[in-house]
């Protein structure tokens, strides 16, 4: 029996369960914004699968991308429909009513959802300062339980097995309606807030959302990097004049606001410590500071004395005279808790074994820390020397570095790589989208 999975993702939950999920059943993984320019959808597999975010559970909670994918939708009344939703808050309480639309907008074109799960994973959602309650985010938690979760529906599918509890699941709904309805108006009022309405505004749900991103616009902040542009999934961002511009047709996934490199790090903890190394004239600081992060500039003595020239020090801006080597600047860095290092023109002109013993270095006295930096193939060296002679002989060294920090056993993760030279969508974990 034929199976493809449908998914859509912001932040990358989603895909990570669909693409599991489709590895786990030999499914063929699709993705909803790449098929979403056919006018209709039709598909010779037996079985579907749909694994999308919760958006506003209580509201509505689907993504209005996969709506209008069910809606295009056709001949699905003998298929076995399956639908797994990912949700940040309790798995329950927001995958009971996002389900039970989901269910409804399937029944509208035919067909029937069979089995219906959700699964909690880390909420995307940067602002829920609405949510009266704690929420629980302790991540190796939650995904050891999505593993075994994942386990358990491979198994009820393959079977095509129908959900249990449905009419459980049904009177839980019903009994909830009261704190669903209190909730509408929450969710209202925060997306009339987001995309720039009056209170008064007569517009729906549906009309809202596409306008959300009226409170995503990039600032003076920005260095123009476009991977916001890139992890769009609907193509709602475009450069313009070396800056991002949101086009209002918006999914209010998150993915450009999450994926922004350093904007990211610093919204989770807005008093980390960034510690730019090999700052040379670099002005970073200026375009991202919150007014509350710590940032430090290192490099060379000579360098540091030039920039002086240039560019001051403040109370949350200070220079370190030093090599990246000399591992006494690491007793200058008090945070120890969130810290980052960005390294940028620097590796290339060490060797891989130096490399490996730095990050070694790093990660025992600052664990938990998150480094950025570049680094470049045999094949971008040899472009590289023949544009601007040999810049350095040892550089080479560098061919293997990435899967050589992958192979270190001191702990440090290698979460993902983005290629300079190629498209985005052969870069390796950032939740770029087919489109
Ligand atoms: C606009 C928006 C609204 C959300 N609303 C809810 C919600 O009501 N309940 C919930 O549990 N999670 C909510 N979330 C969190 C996401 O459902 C959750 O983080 C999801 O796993 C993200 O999936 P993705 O990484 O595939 O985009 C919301 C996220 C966004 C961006
Ligand atoms: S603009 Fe941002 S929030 Fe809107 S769909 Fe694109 S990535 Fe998601
Ligand atoms: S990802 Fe952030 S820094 Fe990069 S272009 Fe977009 S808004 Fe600017």
């Amino acid at each position: 029996m034929s199976m493809e999975i449908y998914y859509f993702s912001g932040t990358g939950n989603s895909l990570a369960v669909a693409r599991d999920i489709a590895e786990k059943t030999k499914g063929t993984l699709i993705s909803i914004p790449a098929v979403m320019d056919k006018q209709s959808i039709k598909t010779d597999a037996d079985n579907i699968g749909i694994v999308f975010p919760s958006y506003m559970a209580h509201l509505y909670g689907i993504p209005l991308i996969v709506e209008r994918f069910i809606k295009k939708m056709e001949d699905i009344g003998s298929k076995y429909i399956f639908a797994v939703c990912t949700c940040g808050g309790l798995e329950n309480f927001n995958g009971l009513p996002t389900l039970k639309n989901l269910g409804k907008i399937i029944k509208s074109k035919g067909g029937k959802l069979s089995a219906e799960y959700s699964i909690k994973l880390p909420m995307n959602n940067l602002d829920y300062s609405h949510i009266p309650f704690p929420i629980d985010q302790n991540q190796e938690t939650m995904f050891k339980n999505c593993k075994n979760k994942i386990e358990v529906i491979c198994q009820c599918i393959t079977n095509r097995k129908k959900s249990k509890y449905k009419i459980v699941k049904s009177l839980l709904n019903w009994l909830m309606t009261p704190m669903y309805l209190m909730l509408h108006k929450v969710y209202l009022t925060e997306l009339k807030e987001k995309s720039k309405e009056t209170k008064d505004t007569k517009l729906k749900y549906y009309e809202l959302m596409p306008l959300t991103d009226k409170s995503i616009n990039a600032d003076e902040k920005c260095n123009g990097c476009a991977t916001c542009v890139n992890v769009c999934p609907v193509q709602n961002i475009k450069m313009i004049e070396n800056k991002p511009v949101w086009q209002h047709h918006c999914e209010m996934c998150l993915a450009c606001v999450e994926w922004c490199p350093i904007k990211a790090f610093i919204n989770f903890y807005p008093e980390a410590t960034i510690v730019n190394i090999g700052c040379g004239l670099d002005t970073t600081f200026d375009r991202i500071d919150n007014g509350k992060i710590t940032w430090i500039d290192l490099d060379l003595p000579d360098v540091i004395s030039l920039r002086k020239k240039y560019i001051h020090e403040t109370s949350r801006r200070h220079f370190i005279s030093k090599s990246i080597f000399d591992k006494s600047w690491f007793a200058e860095i008090k945070n120890r808790e969130h810290v980052m290092f960005m390294i940028a023109g620097v590796l290339y002109f060490f060797n891989e074994n130096d490399i490996k013993s730095l990050f070694s270095d790093f990660h025992s006295t600052f664990p938990g820390v998150e480094i950025i930096f570049d680094y470049c193939s045999n094949k971008g060296i040899g472009i590289a020397t023949k544009r601007i002679g040999n810049i350095n002989p040892t550089v080479s060294a560098l061919v293997s570095i990435t899967s050589s920090l992958k192979r270190l056993t001191i702990g440090i993760s290698f979460v993902s790589g983005i290629r300079f030279c190629s498209s985005f969508a052969a870069c390796n974990e950032l939740p770029v989208p087919e489109k």
